[in-house]
């Protein structure tokens, strides 16, 4: 049964879609893009591509989270959800940049997961002001363009979950350029998670410092690890890539312009 409360009428650019899993998501008109992929499901997509790769090669008592973006705060919920079961005593700072105020002041609605059930103050929080705290927890959304709001964020991020709508349809959150302010406040260790595979964007990323490795096979489609250290992970030959296909190159701001 779809979520009475949660009123579409009022937001009229959007569709409320049911993934696989079971799990929620929206279509978004405005982006002619769904929000998750609704074949790996909402929750097992926000888990597999980004939450448990992250959670096994991140293992520090305290650890700053960079969401790429909000949107439905699956990414946000499923860490917080994550940890508390896995890790309860890991500190966690996640940061998230969202232009669309209205959608996360909607979420208190939102027909979540049940796994989401005890996160219920945190999302109504969220929702209300756009932040929580508590001892162990701090969410920060960073309401405007990401793009700005990446250049205000003072503190540096272990992990980042690269998780914009896609290149073709967002290529503004997928150019060397970005990437470029990302690795500012990268910490020497950072990594980044995406469902992104595609040559251009892992260029993006390698032309910064970052080493591109495949995500290993979980129940979703592989995605990327990008990381500024050394993994124990199948690393893309990235160098070789640039050799046999002389026309590849990174996405850059410049083609946003033309
Ligand atoms: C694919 S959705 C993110 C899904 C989210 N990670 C989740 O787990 O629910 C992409 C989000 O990026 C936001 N967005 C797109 N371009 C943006 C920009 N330049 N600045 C801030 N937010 C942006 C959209 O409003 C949308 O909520």
């Amino acid at each position: 049964m779809q979520n009475k409360l949660y009123n579409l009428q009022e937001r009229p650019n959007k569709e409320l879609i049911t993934t696989q899993d079971g799990t929620q998501t929206l279509y978004s008109k405005e982006f002619d893009e769904c929000y998750h992929s609704t074949k790996d499901g909402a929750l097992k997509e926000s888990l597999n591509k980004h939450i448990i790769p992250a959670f096994k090669l991140q293992n520090k008592g305290s650890l700053v989270v960079l969401d790429i973006c909000y949107g439905l705060g699956y990414n946000t919920l499923t860490t917080i959800y994550y940890y508390q079961k896995h890790r309860p005593n890991t500190k966690l700072h996640i940061i998230a940049p969202e232009f669309d105020k209205e959608l996360v002041e909607s979420l208190k609605d939102f027909n979540y997961p049940k796994e989401f059930n005890n996160l219920k103050d945190i999302i109504n929080a969220i929702s209300k002001t756009g932040s929580y705290t508590s001892n162990n927890l701090k969410v920060t959304i960073l309401f405007g363009d990401a793009r700005e709001q990446i250049k205000n964020i003072d503190t540096k991020v272990d992990i980042i979950y690269q998780d914009a709508f896609s290149p073709k349809k967002n290529p503004a959150l997928w150019t060397k350029e970005w990437f470029a302010d990302i690795k500012k406040i990268s910490k020497a260790d950072a990594i980044i998670t995406t469902y992104s595979v595609a040559t251009p964007i892992r260029l993006s990323m390698y032309e910064n410092g970052f080493k591109i490795y495949t995500q290993p096979k979980t129940e979703v489609r592989s995605g990327t690890i990008a990381s500024l250290k050394d993994l124990n992970l199948e690393q893309v030959d990235m160098k070789l890539k640039k050799i046999r296909n002389k026309s590849a190159k990174p996405l850059s701001d410049k083609d946003l312009a033309s």
